[in-house]
């Protein structure tokens, strides 16, 4: 059938053999996008066992022809951006343009991963450094591979978060399984096909998709799983953290992004930062700004900036034409957002805009006096809602800020350096962005979350390290 997805086994393409399939619908219009396997736990073990055998020689192809294969990937990638931004568009539901940046931002990140991989070179370590140590022995340091690495992407960036694992996975030369989010997985088929096109050998890459309540446990806790990099939600990392055992783990989970707002601000670029880091992709993003924390004396004002910029956000249907705010990746998603912005209403605090919802499309939302007893001041809705906490100076916002169970980013507005840094210092936190939004990129910049928001270090170097470990092997001279 024309819609019948496959999964790339061993380099060749199958159907699913128990002919069980998902369907994967548009969250724009529930329209059938294409139906794939959901997969049985045989068919993961035939996955990673065929995983395991290519890694084998996939570790002793040179560094070089690993890197060519990824530049041909990008090449690849960039001849079907139309297609699949398009795909992408009704899969997810993103704006276009943003559905086309993602791609041009794969494939660049892709061709980095192959710079960076042919750049990545081991040390020797002199033994007479430490003390009693002698001039004759010397520890050479290179990388290896760990094996067989199984990447979890989400849906909200369903080609760039599952490349971002397989690339810098190939270069440290390891094979890859790849279980995609079912909502996005086609996209992400789509990917797996450009790598295959661009040579990767059989067996190097495989995808799985299957529903995670019959195959995610099974193939996280397998025993032919040598590393997990996973993106998604706290709950399910924290599940995946709790049943596997001695395998390391890349995660990186959910986030409660704080914008610092402090009396010397440059109020304009503050708003202008709010507003696009927290209601882009209807706030869909782990990295979204997702509470503000404002010093009371410049809050009217920087409410007054921040207003009109929300009149000005567009919302509908992606399909259409280009909106800020589209409809949310599922009914329970927005219902939970809902259930948010109710509470928040109940227990006082003030609506300054938005707040209705049709369908799944909720308006952008802002709210005033928001309290630490309301959910909205701790919970993560990954949808258009941001609440105001107001703060009395700089040392109430880093408490607050700090007593969020996420660490992933802070953003922090001001126009003092002293400031900058005393606020930055003292936020528990991967990355504070000064005088910006919070966001991910640039991708070669070092991406991790703290507390409940992550494991380990993403970016392309940090990520290509991440998925090998130090080989270590000593000479001794007479
Ligand atoms: O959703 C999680 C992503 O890593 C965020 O990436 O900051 O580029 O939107 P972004």
């Amino acid at each position: 059938e024309k819609n019948r997805y496959r999964n790339l086994q061993n380099g060749q393409w199958v159907e699913s053999r128990n002919d069980t399939y998902i369907t994967i619908k548009s969250p724009i219009d529930d329209t059938v996008l294409g139906m794939v396997p959901a997969m049985s736990k045989e068919e993961v073990d035939m996955a990673i066992e065929t995983a395991k055998k290519a890694q084998k020689q996939w570790r002793n192809v040179t560094t070089d022809e690993k890197a060519e294969i990824l530049y041909r990937a990008a090449d690849i990638l960039l001849k079907y951006k139309e297609e699949l931004a398009e795909l992408m568009v009704r899969e997810i539901s993103k704006d276009r343009k943003s559905c086309y940046s993602e791609v041009e931002r794969t494939a660049d990140f892709i061709r980095f991963t192959a710079d960076t991989g042919k750049n990545i070179s081991g040390e020797s370590i002199p033994g007479d450094s430490f003390p009693g140590g002698k001039n004759n022995k010397v520890s050479i340091v290179r990388r290896e591979p760990l094996g067989v690495v199984l990447a979890i992407s989400p849906f909200n960036y369903p080609v760039n978060l599952a490349a971002s694992k397989i690339a810098p996975g190939l270069m440290a030369g390891n094979s890859i399984v790849l279980k995609p989010a079912s909502q996005g997985c086609l996209c992400g088929l789509y990917l797996a096909r450009a790598f295959q096109e661009a040579g990767v050998p059989a067996g190097v890459l495989n995808t799985v998709t299957g529903k995670g309540s019959e195959i995610g446990d099974y193939i996280t806790t397998h025993k032919g799983i040598d590393f997990i990099n996973f993106t998604g939600s706290t709950e399910v990392g924290a599940h995946i953290s709790s049943i596997t055992s001695m395998v390391p783990l890349l995660m990186e989970l959910g986030g409660k992004d704080a914008a610092i707002v402090l009396e010397d601000a440059d109020l304009e670029l503050t708003a202008s930062n709010i507003v696009a880091g927290g209601y882009s992709y209807s706030g869909q993003r782990c990295t979204a700004v997702k509470r503000i924390l404002v010093v009371e004396e410049v809050a009217d004002q920087l409410i007054e900036k921040i207003l009109p910029k929300l009149e000005k956000l567009t919302m509908g249907n992606p399909l259409d034409r280009d909106v800020d705010i589209v409809p949310l990746i599922s009914t329970n998603a927005a219902d939970f957002v809902c259930e948010l912005i109710a509470d928040a209403k109940e227990k006082g605090a003030k609506l300054l805009f938005g707040g209705n919802r049709e369908g799944n499309l909720i308006q952008p939302t802002l709210f005033d006096n928001v309290t630490t007893d309301m959910r909205l001041a701790w919970e993560e809705p990954f949808g258009p809602v941001l609440p105001i906490i107001r703060v009395k100076d700089k040392d109430e916002a880093i408490k607050l800020a700090n007593e969020s169970e996420y660490g992933l980013q802070s953003a922090v507005f001001t126009q003092n350096i002293n400031n900058a840094f005393y606020v930055a210092n003292k936020l528990e936190v991967g990355t504070v962005q000064v005088n910006n939004k919070t966001e991910r990129g640039p991708d070669h910049f070092p991406f991790l979350g703290v507390k409940a928001s992550g494991i380990g270090t993403q970016g392309i170097r940090y990520s290509i390290e991440s998925m090998s470990r130090p080989k270590v092997t000593v000479i001794n001279l007479s």
